[in-house]
Formats: C-alpha cells, structure tokens, sequence
C-alpha cells in the first residue's frame, strides 16, 4: 500500500486551497511572505470572539478568565515550543518586526552608546536593519554589516574577522533567509558572539513554520517570530529574551497592564512578561497562535523540515533544466525557499504572466534590499516559497507555467 504523503494528510486542513485564482486552480507557494490558516487556527479564533471574548488579566468574571487561561496558554505552548526555560520569557509582540523595535527601543537606547556598533548580516530582512539604523542614529552608534557569499550562506571568516575588529555590542542574524533560504549556524554564531562579549538576537520568523528551536540550546540572548508565516493569524508574535536580560530591561511602551502602581508622584512597573505588553493585546491572536503551534506539532516539525527539504531538492532539480535561470541561494541546508532570476526577463512580469495560470508567487526584493544590491540584482528575484501542504506535483505545474512565460516574454 502506497504511504500517505505529508501534504495529502494536511490539504484538507486549509480551506483556501479548493479555491481557483483567474479560473484556475490555485497553487500557492508566497508561503514565505505569509502561510495559510489550518481550520483549527480558523475555528479557534472564531470560537474566542463568539462564545468568550473578554478582557483578559483584569476581570473577575468567568468569560475574562476564559479569555486569560486561553491566552495565556498560548504563551505556554510558545515557551515549550522553542524550549524556554518559562513563560515569563516570552512577550507577545504584533509580530517579528514589533519584536525587534522593542529589543532596539528597550535594550539598545538602554545600552547602546556613542562608538558602539551593531553587528547584522547583509541577508537580514528590513526588520533586523533599520530598528538598529534608527536607534544607532540616535546613540551615535552604528550598523555594520556582514558578508554573503555567492551561494547565499554566511562569510563566517568576514563574521569572525567583523567581531574582532569591531567587539559589536549587538549581534542579530537570521535563522533561516526569507530570500535566500539558507538556514545559518545559529548555535556557532552565537557561540562566537559571545565569546566575543556580544548580545545576541536571532530573527526567527522563516525558521519557526519550518523547523525545531531550542533556543537554550543555541543560547541566544533574543530569538523572535511570527504568527502569521507560521500557519497562525497576522498581527501576533512573540519576542523570546533571556530572563535575565528582560529584568534589566527598561519598558518601551507605557500604558495599562505594562504597571504595578501608576502615581504622579512615580510608576512602577509591573513584573516579567507583563512589563513589556503595555494595553489590551491581540487575545485572539495569541489563542490563535497557540493552536497554530498545536497544529505544527500535530503534524511533527521534523517531518515538515524533511518534507520540504525533499521540496527544495525537486525544485532545484526541475528549475534548473530552464535555460537562462539561475537559483539565487544554493546552501546545502535551506528551508522552503527558492528564489530565482531568468536571464533577460524582470520577474515582477513572469510572476504577473504565473499568477494569471493561478500561482501565487512574490517578485521583488522580498524587504532584503541591501541583500539584492549585494548580489548585483537590481530588479529582484521571483520567489517560490513552500509549506507542509505543497506538493511535488504543484512545483512540476509551476515549472511547466514558469517555461510558458518564460517563451511567452522571448
Ligand atoms: N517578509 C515577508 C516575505 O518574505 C513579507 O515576503
């Protein structure tokens, strides 16, 4: 009897993906800009706003702790997921980019000063670059970037000698490249930035849909994501920070919630994780990202990581018999990503001509505009991006579209 593939026991899971785009049945591989809801993320949202919606942490009424227990649940199942040692080290932020501004406007005005340097990776995302750029401009600081190769993995010889010349105050990388795929060495990067006396933040969000995170096994200081890449809701995410660190942390944002005693005589604030989550926040969100990670493990994060490493394999392979394409990001360990240019031809026009046969795809520069500039690609990659419900079959159909528009633009 044939095995049941990964993606034939998870489709049926996502209702969107029974719909047609142009007439035509969708394929959707934008996965990396943002995944599709499981019908218990769908459901579990909607069974919050209709049957017990409530303000959480503040009422004493049954519907309010309803709400608190859910909520806070989902911050349990986020802590156990990348290996927290507890929740209090876990903030819900409104996603990976909010996470960040909230290290820089907390940790970096707190200790970032004049001649201090933040040390980042030429493949990091918009997020993980201009928090740093603004608060460094404030502290007279600065943002110092490392190198890629040209097969789209780390220069960790520029990393190393970069740590050494500059002793950074801040190292952040990427997990894994929104753009490029490659997954860095995370656990060897941060072991050397420590050596070298540095903090350390890892930008999550293409790594946790994607694979296993312990983040007291890598022994990063910071470590954020995002719900909506990782099959949950958008406007929810979390910031993992050390304990420790937290505490001596100052708060960023003011308001309710975020206080043990509010007088105009002095506040003071209220203890970990509340301390960094200043008014009513995204409960749904927080549900929802809680069942999202319920569902990731449902289905085993290591058979998502095999499966779509299987994908990517496929997707090299049959992408590379097109002539006049080149893969741009060729590391041996990726995640579900494949980024690629045609010779000749602007991808913003063969991601048009793959959307009216019914493929969902992102062209542009995936908000990694130093990293393009870097590889000399002014107009951008097309991006194919994969998930747990892709199949083989869906990147053989995209790569017979792909040839179409490819002989429809020459
Ligand atoms: N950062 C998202 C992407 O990679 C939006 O497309």
């Amino acid at each position: 009897m044939a095995m049941t593939t990964l993606p034939e026991r998870v489709r049926k899971d996502f209702p969107i993906l029974d719909r047609e785009v142009h007439g035509k049945p969708l394929v959707y591989l934008d996965n990396a800009a943002s995944a599709q809801k499981p019908l218990a993320v769908i459901e579990g949202q909607r069974e919050y706003l209709a049957n017990y919606h409530a303000n959480i942490h503040r009422g004493a009424h049954h519907l309010a702790q309803l709400a608190t227990e859910a909520y806070e649940g989902g911050r349990s199942k986020i802590a156990a997921h990348i290996n927290a040692s507890g929740t209090e080290e876990i903030i819900f932020t409104a996603g990976s980019t909010d996470a960040i501004n909230l290290v820089a406007q907390a940790w970096g005005r707190a200790n970032l000063t004049s001649g201090d340097t933040v040390l980042v990776t030429r493949m990091e995302h918009h997020a993980n670059i201009v928090p740093w750029q603004m608060v460094c401009a404030e502290k007279g600081a600065q943002v110092v970037p490392v190198n890629v190769l040209e097969d789209g993995t780390l220069d960790l010889d520029d990393y190393r000698r970069a740590l050494e010349q500059h002793q950074p105050k801040l190292v952040g990388f990427v997990h894994a490249s929104n753009t490029l795929g490659t997954i860095n060495p995370v656990s060897e990067l941060t072991a050397l930035a420590k050596k070298a006396g540095a903090v350390t933040l890892i930008d999550g969000s293409q790594a946790v849909p994607h694979l296993a995170i312990d983040v007291q096994a890598i022994g990063c200081d910071f470590y954020v994501g995002t719900g909506h890449k990782a099959y949950g809701p958008t406007g929810i995410g979390f910031l993992f920070g050390r304990r420790e660190i937290l505490e001596a942390m100052p708060p960023w944002r003011g308001g309710g919630e975020m206080i043990k005693r509010v007088s105009f005589d002095g506040t003071t604030y209220n203890g970990l994780p509340h301390k960094f989550e200043a008014g009513t926040p995204h409960i749904s969100g927080g549900i929802a990202l809680g069942i999202a990670i319920d569902w990731i493990n449902g289905v085993g994060v290591e058979a998502i990581t095999a499966h779509e490493t299987a994908l990517v394999q496929h997707a090299h392979a049959a992408l590379g018999t097109l002539p006049g394409l080149r893969i741009i990001g060729t590391a041996t360990e990726k995640v579900g990503v494949v980024s690629l240019v045609v010779d000749g031809l602007h991808p913003y026009d063969l991601g048009t001509l793959l959307d009216g046969q019914g493929f969902a795809v992102r062209t542009g520069h995936h908000c990694t505009e130093p990293l393009m500039d870097h590889l000399g690609l002014e107009s951008g990659t097309l991006r194919m991006s994969f998930a747990a419900y892709t199949t083989r079959e869906e990147i053989d159909r995209a790569v017979i579209a792909l040839e179409r528009a490819i002989n429809m633009l020459r």
